[in-house]
């Protein structure tokens, strides 16, 4: 049987907070309960699901790096660096991974300054504004996408 693709999912900074942090905007899960969540669908659909979070832009980039050799797939919540990092863009780009992004609030409904996405520019896919549902429908896309790969 073939080895269950690998999909990384990252959370960068402030989403360690979900649950306490405005949850008007954000909803009331915890990053635990999302990565749960996450988890299980991946399971179901044949995933290997390897959830991180880091308040760090370098830790990040060097999770990213690594992935290159180890993982099939990112799914990212770059939080504000969505809006500030050309490196985590670069990386993602060195990466040369199938890559969604994912919001739980939809940014461009917000402030001016979060509707500029650096990852937008390299991801083949943008999910926003469908609170922690967004993580499990790139999860559907991925696997879809891979399994497609895999039959050719
Ligand atoms: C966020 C949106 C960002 O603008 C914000 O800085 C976050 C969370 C979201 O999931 O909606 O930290 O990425």
């Amino acid at each position: 049987m073939a080895k269950a693709p690998k999909i990384l999912i990252l959370n960068g900074p402030n989403l360690n907070m979900l649950g306490k942090r405005q949850p008007d905007v954000y909803g009331r899960e915890t990053l635990s309960d999302v990565e749960q969540s996450c988890r299980s669908r991946g399971q179901s659909m044949g995933l290997d699901v390897d959830c991180r979070q880091s308040n760090s832009e370098g830790q990040l980039i060097d999770w990213i790096h690594e992935a290159r050799d180890s993982h099939d797939g990112i799914i990212i919540n770059p939080g504000a660096y969505t809006h500030t990092s050309i490196a985590i863009m670069d990386a993602l780009l060195a990466a040369e991974l199938p890559l969604i992004e994912v919001h739980l609030s939809n940014i461009h409904r917000r402030e001016t300054f979060r509707h500029q996405s650096y990852v937008a520019k390299v991801a083949d896919a943008v999910l926003a504004g469908l609170g922690s549902q967004g993580y499990l429908f790139a999860l559907d896309a991925l696997a879809r996408r891979l399994n497609a790969q895999q039959e050719t």
